[in-house]
């Protein structure tokens, strides 16, 4: 009896195991974004950036290329589409001064809207 219920355990953890690791997102089903309506004052003004600067060129809700390619899930990615490790330290310069053929926000936005703007793409 006792050892029924060990297995039984066991089991348990082993399901809720496999359901951490691919809510964490190893490369296939991300889940869905954070709703709009639960983002934080902060992520919400960032959202309000992204649409205004990125939005025409990347996808925030779907995969696939738009004039760029998509940021739904960037930062539960493991790698940017370049392969650079997804991070802020990796995303900053590439807002700021653009890559290949995007241009850089770095004369439009102060550090205020830019810390606004990674704080609502770790909500992707
Ligand atoms: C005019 C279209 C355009 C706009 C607007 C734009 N991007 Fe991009 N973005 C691109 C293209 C094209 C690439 C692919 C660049 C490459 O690696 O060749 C890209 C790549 C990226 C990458 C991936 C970089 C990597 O290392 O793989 C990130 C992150 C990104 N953009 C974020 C943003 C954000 C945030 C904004 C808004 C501030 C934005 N982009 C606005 C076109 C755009």
């Amino acid at each position: 009896m006792r050892e029924a219920r060990l297995q039984l355990k066991i089991t348990g953890v082993v399901v809720a195991a496999v359901f951490a690791l691919s809510a964490a997102g190893c490369g296939r089903s991300l889940g869905p974004s954070k709703a709009v309506g639960e983002l934080t004052p902060q992520e919400a003004r960032g959202r309000a950036v992204y649409q205004q600067y990125c939005a025409s060129c990347h996808y925030a809700n779907q995969s696939g290329d738009l004039h760029g390619p998509s940021l739904f899930g960037v930062y539960r990615k493991k790698y940017l589409p370049s392969g650079a490790p997804a991070n802020d330290e990796r995303v900053t310069p590439v807002v700021l001064r653009g890559r290949n053929m995007m241009p850089g926000y770095g004369n439009d936005l102060d550090d205020q809207q830019l810390a606004d703007l990674l704080a609502y793409l770790h909500t992707l």
